[in-house]
């Protein structure tokens, strides 16, 4: 997966970047981030990337030369000069994702689309916003990272890194360690624990010390069914539920258990 991040501020990046999984996802050479500074697309003597908004109000507004510039000069570097024909934007099919409160609530299932991808672009929209040709002809997709108001679109793009890079082949050591997340199958994950085996008196469940597969995997079942219930109720709306998985939520409905055991 090759992203590049088009931003005021690159230099925001290479911290969160250059630790961890997202370090390593790069060593293996699954993921590649290019960082682009706007300003370097502004060609006025003054590289200006913002001015006032037309019609008045406060704050500032992207421009749309220095973005548009900076993507169609991506598009011209990843095009094969061999490959001849059609340089139109919209049939490009590089995915130029804008991230702005405006956009559409990320979630696993996108993250999951998205990792899909060769390449992204992820574009960090700041100030007040960004000028509204750039959303209509050159952004493909807007992403939100929540119903929050941030700075500027930096947080959201690594958000977004983070999560996609994770899904990507090989990056979790443990195979399938991915597929179990909170959210990726529709519920949130129930507790885990290490050693020691007693904390200050507080002991870890005898069931996971049995060595008992199947009894292990049920009651991971049931306390992930347990957290989901007492913290997004919501989400077990759509979760895909077995008929054992319903009879355990009709006992916790009986029970009404509270919330924080
Ligand atoms: Cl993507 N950008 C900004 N500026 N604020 C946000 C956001 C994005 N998502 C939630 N709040």
């Amino acid at each position: 997966m090759h992203i590049h991040i088009l931003t005021l501020f690159p230099g925001m990046f290479p911290a969160y970047l250059n630790e961890s999984i997202l370090k390593k996802a790069q060593e293996m050479g699954q993921l590649t981030v290019h960082l682009h500074n706007i300003r370097d697309y502004a060609t006025d003597r003054h590289h200006v990337t913002d001015e006032p908004p037309f019609g008045g109000g406060g704050g500032m507004v992207l421009k749309p030369e220095p973005i548009f510039t900076a993507v169609e000069s991506l598009i011209s570097s990843l095009q094969s000069p061999l490959e001849s024909g059609d340089w139109r934007l919209e049939t490009a099919g590089l995915p130029v994702i804008l991230l702005t409160p405006q956009g559409r609530p990320f979630t696993q299932s996108i993250a999951q689309e998205l990792a899909q991808q060769e390449r992204l672009v992820l574009l960090c929209g700041r100030y007040e916003g960004v000028d509204e040709r750039v959303r209509q002809h050159l952004v493909t997709d807007e992403i939100s990272i929540g119903d929050y108001v941030l700075t500027g679109g930096e947080l959201a793009a690594l958000v977004v890194v983070d999560a996609v890079t994770r899904l990507l082949p090989g990056v979790l050591g443990a195979e399938g360690a991915a597929e179990t997340d909170s959210h990726a199958n529709g519920l949130l994950e129930g507790p885990h624990y290490t050693k020691p085996a007693d904390f200050r008196g507080w002991s870890v469940p005898e069931v996971l010390r049995s060595g008992h597969a199947a009894r292990i995997a049920r009651w991971r079942r049931e306390e992930s069914l347990r957290r989901t219930w007492q913290r997004r109720p919501d989400m077990l709306l759509t979760a895909v539920l077995t008929e054992a998985d319903r009879w355990f939520l009709g006992r916790l409905a009986e029970e009404r258990l509270e919330i924080g055991d």
